[in-house]
């Protein structure tokens, strides 16, 4: 792998939490591998006041209960060397100045040779303010060597403000600056999806609505909002897992093959994918679309706050912390085949995976003497945790007569032994630095999947009436999700923390 060219990566909201739990933690790992480059410098942003010292033991402190390699004493110091704190009012234009001056003394230090990567991790209030103020300075036009802007989610609150974003970043930046971050396209077990279709002769020929007859997504978390109830409550599950994450995966279970891996030939086709959903009429909502909030609750014997009482969140509020829909892709390979997708907060485990479902044999054989009311054939892939994959098969039970039973046939990534699974940040981070942005999500993409959710959005904001279910804290959610599934016998996959152990519709 070639390593990246020199260059300063400058952090934006570099206080805040997620510098602290995964930037930095990430970029220590990136280093004790020796993936940084020669000439490396982090400059640390925000207003609060650190001196470069208090900075770095306030990191060390992160790294050592957050990054993924073993943590050396010695690799720290010389990792926490290169990393520098610039207090800073970014909302001020003139204090672009005291930036500009310090990244070019850190440039001439390091050796980084004018190449500077932008880190978006703050509010989204600020997204249009820090570029405005850098481009003001001409800190994105470096006189030597590139700029690029990596952006944190949520990238638009609906359509008209993710496109009015896109539209603004596009006047001082080209498309291929912008690094729009969406963490999933990081994790292994998602890229894997690609690897998995396209690499193998014997799931491609399948992979289409001749022989798949629907298609699940899930990410299931059991945790609540924690303490980011005052972000989450103007977002909600919608916008915050299915617009981008769950969306990107569907981008990638759905997509046709690309000519060549590289960052255009794959992203156009996630785009196409995109482009072909079915817009979900508002007044279709209602039967295509499900969501919930979760309710106090007791789990394993331990009393769980309802949705409403967590902090930060209004007492009447109807943000959904779950959501489950039924979606198509109109094209020549999915026509007619529905995509479930379903995610929320509070559920009985943390799972994400895609579910194929296939097609049940076109003659039901053994169906008499099987014990079984039908044979459905399912590959399961487990994006975390317990990674890996899983078919589902019927076998002959041994013994007199045809009886057919359900087997599991797994695979499990930590099965491939020695090999170190990079987190998410790690990849990503490295990727921008290498001016890769096959794992970062395009601008028209971006805004295709807000066209797809925005007339859900508009319909829950215009009709009060569209229920918002409540169901315990601990459980699969609203019951009425199983009426969004079409076809006798069907239902959720009900995942457990073990990839092989479902049917376990509650895990104690
Ligand atoms: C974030 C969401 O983008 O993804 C969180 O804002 C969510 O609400 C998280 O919990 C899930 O990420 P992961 O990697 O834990 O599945």
């Amino acid at each position: 792998m070639p390593a990246p060219t020199p260059l300063l990566l400058t952090i934006f909201g570099a206080s805040g939490d997620l510098a602290y739990r995964k930037l930095i933690p990430a970029l220590y790992d990136l280093s004790a591998q020796d993936l940084l480059p020669a000439g490396f410098a982090v400059l640390g942003v925000s207003r609060t006041e650190y001196s470069d010292a208090e900075f770095r033991d306030r990191l060390r402190a992160g790294i050592e209960e957050f990054a993924h390699r073993e943590v050396e004493a010695d690799a720290l110091d010389r990792f926490l060397q290169q990393v520098y704190y610039q207090p800073l009012n970014t909302h001020e234009e003139s204090d672009y100045a005291v930036l500009k001056e310090r990244q070019e003394a850190l440039a001439k230090v390091h050796g980084t040779e004018g190449n500077v990567i932008y880190y978006l991790s703050t509010p989204p209030s600020l997204y249009r303010v820090i570029p405005s103020h850098l481009a003001a300075h001409g800190l994105h036009q470096p006189e030597e060597g590139w700029c690029r802007l990596i952006v944190e989610k949520p990238f638009g609150y609906d359509l008209e403000s993710g496109k009015a974003l896109n539209d603004y970043l596009l006047s001082i930046l080209a498309e291929d600056q912008i690094y729009r971050i969406d963490h999933y396209l990081g994790k292994e077990t998602v890229q894997n999806l690609l690897v998995t279709r396209f690499s193998n002769g014997i799931f491609e020929p399948l992979w289409n609505r001749n022989y798949i007859h629907h298609v699940e997504i899930t990410a299931a978390e059991s945790l609540g909002v924690g303490d980011r109830g005052g972000y989450y409550d103007s977002s909600g599950a919608l916008r915050d897992m299915i617009q981008n994450h769950l969306l990107q995966v569907m981008g990638l279970v759905a997509m046709e093959p690309p000519t060549v891996v590289e960052a255009d030939a794959i992203r156009n086709e996630v785009l196409k994918v995109f482009q072909a959903l079915r817009p979900i009429r508002e007044e279709d909502v209602a039967t295509q679309v499900i969501r919930g909030q979760y309710v106090a609750s007791h789990i394993r014997g331990e009393a769980v706050k309802g949705y409403r009482e967590e902090k930060g969140v209004s007492p009447d509020s109807r943000t959904p912390t779950y959501v489950a829909l039924k979606a198509y892709v109109d094209n020549w390979r999915w026509g007619g085949v529905p995509f479930y997708i379903r995610t929320g907060k509070r559920l009985p485990t943390r799972a994400t995976e895609v579910v194929i479902h296939f097609r049940e044999t076109p003659h039901r054989l053994f169906a008499d003497l099987c014990g079984l009311d039908h044979l459905f054939n399912q590959l399961v892939i487990r994006i975390q945790p317990n990674e890996g994959m899983l078919l589902k098969l019927g076998m002959k039970l041994p013994g007199m007569g045809f009886r057919v039973e359900h087997v599991n046939m797994d695979f499990l990534y930590k099965d491939m032994g020695a090999n170190y699974v990079p987190s998410a940040y790690e990849r990503l981070l490295l990727d921008a630095m290498q001016g890769d942005a096959t794992l970062y999500a395009r601008g028209d993409a971006v805004e295709a999947a807000w066209r797809f959710v925005d007339p859900i959005l508009k319909a829950w904001a215009h009709e009060p009436d569209l229920p918002v279910y409540g169901y315990p804290a601990g459980s699969w959610g609203p019951e009425n999700a199983d009426t969004l599934i079409e076809g006798e016998g069907y239902t959720w996959r009900y995942p457990a923390h073990n990839l092989a152990d479902d049917g376990v519709y509650c895990e104690l």
